[in-house]
């Protein structure tokens, strides 16, 4: 069967990914709910649709770039939580720790995937999206995100 009807090993690493996220995000309302913070629906930055737009369409190419920029956003995600580990409490920074070890291995995983999933070498399209990735996390961004460019 050719690899790209294969979707076992996608199918079952995403399921778990997702079930891990949606875990984090009951974790997040908790804490939310505990500190007294008002849950509020927040319109996502631009970042994940600017990268969309240098995607491929080819079902398997869209999937292999899509994986990629999956990577991508979770390395960034760990910069992130890194940066902003020491200046939280004690409680938040335990969890953001914690996050940032779960978002290492889903850039792992994000990229293994990609790697099984292509039929030719990915490091060019790698070095595209990370390319289209930085400039958009330098460049003045008008809304602020955990994701988002600079703000003024
Ligand atoms: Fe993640």
């Amino acid at each position: 069967m050719h690899r790209y009807f294969d979707r076992g090993a996608l199918v079952k690493k995403m399921s778990r990914l997702a079930r891990e996220e949606l875990k984090h995000y009951e974790l997040v309302l908790a804490i939310i709910n505990r500190r007294g913070i008002e849950y509020k629906n927040l319109p996502s930055s631009n970042y994940v649709p600017h990268m969309r737009r240098y995607m491929r369409s080819l079902p398997l190419d869209l999937l292999v770039d899509e994986l990629i920029v999956g990577a991508i956003i979770e390395a960034r995600s760990c910069e992130r939580f890194s940066i902003l580990i020491p200046h939280l409490d004690e409680e938040l920074a335990t969890f953001y720790a914690s996050l940032l070890a779960s978002e290492s291995r889903h850039f792992e995983d994000y990229l293994t995937l990609a790697r099984t999933y292509a039929t030719e070498d990915i490091t060019s399209r790698i070095k595209l999206f990370t390319k289209i990735e930085s400039e958009y996390i330098n460049a003045p961004d008008s809304v602020f995100r955990f994701h988002s460019g600079i703000m003024n």
